[in-house]
């Protein structure tokens, strides 16, 4: 039970629904009045406000949702003293909600080294949103966990990550909603019709053209990493459409593309023309707009953004990290590949996310015992990033990746400086301790 209301008092007050711009349905006015409970009513309030601060005209139902405030750590007391408060005022999830990852390994916390006190305060967290009716997914990647809209379902999600996937990749609309908005927004089963729940935003405005690229580009996610970050920076907040692109991009290469570019800005919504839905040509993805400006996309650029990320002085590696956003069960299957037989050094930590679906395929497919055997760690349900209680355990250490977002966060985060590289790269850091890639395009 919360025993520090401070920040809630606000929504103690009813508010009288004749006053409000936003149109509001029956239904959604008796949730507003408390008629169905006391958690609905705060969670509705929260929507409202937030729909009236954006504009917004009335409410959309969704179908699904997936929540961001999962981890102790981006949420800390008063997050979690909110989502209690709700779930012990009767809040449900109104439609199937699942979740990101939390602040440790559900299972092995105590094998990395966190303390009873931070698994108390993150286990309060998960309790709570189980008791609302959470799918216990933990994983950034909800669309690899069974989380998959259809084309154009209106869907309330969170992590940006997921959701410049799921707006792109999939064609199913999100705003980037706010944490613990989000988890508001899955109680009341609505979300405020604004952004890019509005077709007009959703089209592009910015082209990015490929130009100078030969076949040996692409074939691992770390080019995809790179040039989304690259188009993110540049695009900042606006719809990217990027052409000349191989068609053969993989969904794992798409979800790397698709973190770095919310990660490098704040892109939630992309067209990677011949791969996503719904833009099959530039003019499809542009409609009526035309866009403000095209950027043409050398090698050299990319070249450029994996100097900038790699932000380490050596070449020694203290840390493979891979799984930002969690591993696939078909990138853990390539990673035991290239490990299979070898032994990751005894001076490196291999830790590879991922989430419990994904970690179960490839358990029964035989990756995770090939990839315990030779050393790595498999983090299921949680983050390096949302694991760290403040210890400062990781400042200073190098870290090798083929994430963009790993590198844009975890220097800040965790202290860690960064060398990126491809998946064989890495594996071959994590085995040798020392990175030997070129800091330019690698092999394959
Ligand atoms: Fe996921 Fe953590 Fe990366 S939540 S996207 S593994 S920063």
């Amino acid at each position: 039970m919360i025993d520090r209301p401070g920040a809630l008092m606000i929504y103690c007050c009813h508010r009288n629904t004749g006053d409000l711009a936003l149109k509001l349905t029956e239904q959604e006015k008796s949730m507003l009045r408390g008629e169905m409970g006391e958690g609905t009513r705060i969670a509705m309030e929260i929507v409202v406000q937030l729909g009236e601060l954006y504009g917004a005209e009335r409410l959309l139902p969704i179908s699904n949702a997936h929540i961001d405030a999962a981890a102790y750590t981006t949420v800390w007391e008063a997050g979690s003293d909110f989502i209690e408060f709700l779930a012990d005022h009767g809040a449900k999830t109104a439609v199937p909600t699942t979740i990101n990852p939390v602040s440790k390994d559900i299972e092995n916390w105590k094998k990395l080294g966190i303390s009873e006190g931070f698994a108390k305060k993150s286990r309060r967290l998960e309790e709570a949103y189980l008791r609302m009716g959470v799918i216990p997914t933990w994983t950034c990647a909800p669309y690899q966990a069974g989380n998959v809209p259809k084309f154009g379902e209106v869907v309330g999600w969170s992590e940006s990550n997921a959701v410049n996937f799921v707006n792109s990749a999939i064609g199913a609309r999100s705003e980037r909603l706010p944490d613990l908005a989000d988890v508001c927004c899955a109680i009341v089963g609505r979300v405020p019709e604004f952004g890019m729940y509005l077709e007009e935003n959703r089209l592009g405005n910015i082209l990015f053209s490929l130009q100078g690229f030969d076949d040996t580009w692409f074939r691992d996610s770390l080019d995809y990493a790179l040039l989304g970050y690259f188009v993110g920076e540049t695009a900042i907040n606006r719809v990217p459409v990027v052409e000349g692109l191989p068609k053969t991009a993989g969904v794992d290469d798409v979800k790397a593309f698709s973190a770095a570019a919310a990660s490098g800005g704040a892109v939630c919504r992309f067209h990677l023309i011949g791969i996503t839905p719904g833009g099959d040509t530039p003019a499809m993805a542009f409609g009526k707009k035309t866009a403000h400006e095209t950027v043409i996309v050398r090698p050299q650029h990319l070249l450029e953004t994996r100097k900038k990320l790699s932000t380490a002085a050596g070449t020694a590696a203290d840390m493979v990290l891979l799984g930002c956003p969690h591993a696939s069960c078909e990138e853990l299957d390539r990673t035991a590949e290239l490990i299979r037989g070898k032994k990751v050094s005894k001076h490196v930590d291999l830790w590879i996310m991922t989430g419990r679906v994904q970690y179960r395929l490839a358990a029964e497919r035989g990756a995770i015992q090939i990839l315990e055997e030779a050393g790595a760690v498999i983090l299921r349900d949680t983050c390096l990033m949302e694991m760290d209680e403040g210890t400062g355990r990781w400042a200073g250490k190098t870290v090798v990746t083929n994430s963009g977002k790993a590198a844009q966060y975890a220097p800040a985060i965790n202290g860690v400086r960064i060398i990126m590289a491809t998946l064989r790269e890495c594996v071959a850091a994590a085995v040798s301790g020392i990175f030997t890639g070129e800091h330019c395009h690698g092999d394959q």
